[in-house]
């Protein structure tokens, strides 16, 4: 069974009190989240008292981003084992942003991903075409890349324990939403992909979240889809309402791996 997971990145957004305060907000409203594993991704600045502040509750916190090195002379960076000892369990890696304003590659995402394995995190690993790419018909290449390079050298027995989120880069913040059906197809193709390498069975039990501008109204027809396992929710996350709301949309989607 794929338990759905719905998480928030909230990106370059919230000061702790600000961050507190959201939390404040959320916990009323997803205490009947059973079935649905509900994850917050604050800044670094804010896990610790989000870690605290969370204590108890049926919600789990992850880093947006962490060094592959365990420490060391990496002047700005955060290591894995300062995530996990501030109360994080997930880690979300390779994120298009990344990608593309910090010179993220697949090779530092696979770095990344591999560390976090070794050190007990969850790796959400994100991967998606830009406009440009989906109008050149070049979709499936890319993620085939962004893919096959995240997973290198992940040992058959750990393959379930990563996040795939899809994330199409042009849906990301601008209000549009792949469709379910385009959505779909993408998952179905990453779920293929695994399969190639890792065989059906593993394939089938990896989490593949959808991300670019899921909403309320947009988040229950996108979660139906088979192969889609929940959502990585920018916008929508940084306001109580939306993002409980988002959750409530995948309660009862769980299904068959
Ligand atoms: P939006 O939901 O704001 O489009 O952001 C998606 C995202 O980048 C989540 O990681």
């Amino acid at each position: 069974m794929r338990t759905p997971i719905v998480a928030g990145n909230w990106k370059m957004n919230k000061t702790v009190e600000g961050s507190l305060q959201l939390i404040a907000e959320l916990l009323p409203l997803l205490q009947d989240t059973a079935g649905v594993e509900v994850v917050l991704c604050p800044p670094f600045t804010s896990l610790w008292a989000a870690h605290q502040a969370l204590r108890g509750a049926p919600v789990g916190l992850g880093g947006q981003d962490m060094h592959w090195e365990f420490s060391g002379a990496y002047t700005g960076e955060v290591s894995a084992e300062m995530l996990l000892t501030c109360g994080c369990r997930y880690i979300i890696l390779g994120h298009s942003e990344r990608r593309a304003y910090f010179s993220e590659t697949d090779e530092t995402v696979n770095r990344k991903l591999l560390a976090s394995l070794k050190i007990g995190l969850i790796p959400i690993v994100c991967v998606g075409e830009t406009l440009q790419e989906r109008q050149g018909n070049v979709t499936q290449q890319v993620v085939r890349q962004q893919v096959r390079g995240a997973f290198t050298g992940v040992e058959p027995a750990d393959v379930s324990r990563v996040i795939v989120a899809y994330e199409p880069v042009w849906a990301i913040g601008t209000g549009l939403t792949a469709t379910p059906a385009q959505a779909q197809e993408v998952h179905a193709f990453i779920r293929a992909l695994l399969s190639e390498s890792y065989g059906t069975a593993a394939a089938a039990s990896v989490r593949i979240q959808y991300g670019g501008s899921v909403k309320p109204e947009n988040a229950g027809e996108l979660f139906a889809q088979p192969d889609i396992d929940g959502g990585l929710i920018g916008g929508a996350s940084l306001q109580a309402g939306p993002f409980a709301a988002i959750v409530k949309a995948t309660v009862n989607v769980s299904r068959e791996a």
